[in-house]
């Protein structure tokens, strides 16, 4: 057998992250206030600690990574590359299907690449709690873990359909000290308002957010913050771990470079933490198709228009430029729940925009297919979220074999789905469908952006 498990030394981990923003050709157009203008670092204080905000808008190309936060990754860091030459045989495909393999990590996804940073430089700036959101559960689980490591209070606001859907999830943030709960809660004003609306919501991210930020400002101890799992620059940054350590990786066995890089998109953080370094790459003239991959229920990066939008609900973040269905869209309740989000991360939008990306969308029952496929082939369990991604590697590997060449494609695997069986058993037993956002619905939601500021479609135009 050919070697197929590829590892890196404690030693060969990467000491810097990567940020994309330094190399974007156009650069982001900047998060405003509720007054239009820019927000100020300063304004983000009461949200964020200021060693994160200062991250979240550097420019700096790379930016070290502390010990200790390497000391905790190293439970499971560097993760393996692995080549998926079972599914490859299976396919017939001349294809190389390599894949970072994210769900090694004691919560199971690539979430806690960012928690444990996000944890520790909170800890450094005096916070001593942190609140958060949670869909499918993975990121509430990392949160809870990385607080646990590091010696800080975990709450934790679960949309409503994933807590009922996932109760093991919830078990493990209990079993790592955190605390929570379903939401719309009665806990915040935000939750109370939409439960009086509809108090049988399935819930949504952009709910949940609103609740736990709420809960952030206005402990009046101050030593409360929030905490985003997804979407911000400082997140992305932290999970470019991924990629860099991929591409040391394939230096390692000779891959000058994959011709394919592909990632699941939920708010963009797995995706952009494999891509980001070989968006780079394509930055300086390599030629990579680089595709993030949604569901058509959710379809943010797809079909939804290109601007201003609240991260939230409740319209208590700052605006940002995004791809967007509207802050108060409630997705339908497909099982991949991490992939229910509204917006999409600025800079991943930014780099669509650039026309450096290739956004794709798959029905939930393709995925679910694809994901029995790797479980009969592979067999690993992937998370529904990473099914999404499966869904679109397959189709590549079909494509390399049609067209007979043996390309190189690179996936997140970003989660197990372990903890996710509930969704298997809906598709086993023929209860999924398919669902495609009708265009009529879309614009009921985008109807409430109207009023905020129009993001400018700035582009160099070399792609
Ligand atoms: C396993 C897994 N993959 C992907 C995602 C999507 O999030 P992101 O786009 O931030 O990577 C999630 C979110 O919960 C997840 O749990």
């Amino acid at each position: 057998m050919e070697q197929i498990k590829f590892m890196l030394n404690e030693s060969d981990i990467p000491r810097q992250w990567y940020n994309l923003a330094a190399d974007l050709p156009t650069p982001l157009l900047p998060p405003l206030g509720p007054d239009g203008n820019p927000v100020s670092p300063d304004m983000l204080a009461p949200v964020f600690p200021m060693n994160l905000i200062e991250q979240e808008v550097s420019a700096e190309r790379w930016i070290d990574i502390p010990e200790e936060i390497l000391n905790i990754l190293y439970r499971w860091r560097p993760t393996p590359l692995r080549r998926a030459v079972y599914l490859e045989e299976f396919l017939g495909t001349p294809a190389k299907i390599y894949f970072k393999d994210e769900s090694v990590s004691p919560p199971g996804s690539h979430k806690p690449n960012t928690a444990v940073a996000q944890a520790w430089y909170n800890k450094q700036f005096g916070i001593e709690r942190l609140t958060t959101e949670t869909g499918a559960g993975q990121w509430g689980s990392a949160l809870a873990f990385a607080c646990k490591l590091i010696g800080l209070e975990c709450k934790v606001f679960m949309v409503r359909i994933s807590f009922d859907q996932k109760p093991f999830r919830k078990m493990m943030m209990g079993a790592w000290g955190a605390n929570c709960v379903a939401s719309p809660s009665s806990e915040t004003n935000a939750g109370r308002k939409v439960l009086e609306k509809m108090p049988d919501t399935p819930g949504s991210l952009g709910i949940a957010i609103s609740e736990a930020i709420e809960q952030a400002v206005t402990d009046k101890s101050g030593k409360t913050r929030y905490s985003l799992g997804s979407v911000l620059n400082h997140v992305l940054l932290h999970q470019t771990i991924i990629g860099l350590e991929a591409k040391k990786q394939f230096e390692m066995i000779g891959v000058k470079q994959p011709d394919i890089v592909i990632g699941c998109a939920g708010g963009g953080s797995n995706f952009a933490g494999l891509s980001f370094p070989f968006v780079a790459d394509k930055i300086n003239g390599a030629n990579i198709r680089i595709v993030p991959v949604e569901p058509t229920a959710c379809p943010t990066m797809t079909r939804a228009p290109f601007v201003y939008d609240f991260g939230d609900t409740a319209c208590t973040t700052p605006l940002l430029a995004m791809h967007s269905l509207g802050h108060s869209f409630i997705p339908p309740p497909i099982h991949a729940g991490g992939l229910r989000y509204h917006g999409m991360a600025p800079l991943v939008c930014q780099a669509i925009v650039e026309g450096l990306l290739e956004p794709r969308a798959y029905h939930q029952l393709q995925s679910y297919e694809a994901a029995l496929t790797w479980a009969g082939t592979e067999g690993f369990i992937p998370a529904p979220e990473t099914s999404q991604a499966l869904a679109a590697v397959i189709e590549e590997a079909k494509n390399a074999k049609e067209e007979g060449k043996e390309k190189v494609i690179l996936f997140n695997y970003s989660g197990h789905g372990l903890m996710d069986l509930t969704g298997y058993d809906a598709y086993l037993s023929g209860k999924l469908t398919d669902y495609e956002l009708p265009d009529e619905e879309m614009d009921k939601y985008l109807k409430d952006l109207e009023s905020l500021p129009k993001a400018e479609v700035r582009k160099s135009g070399k792609w």
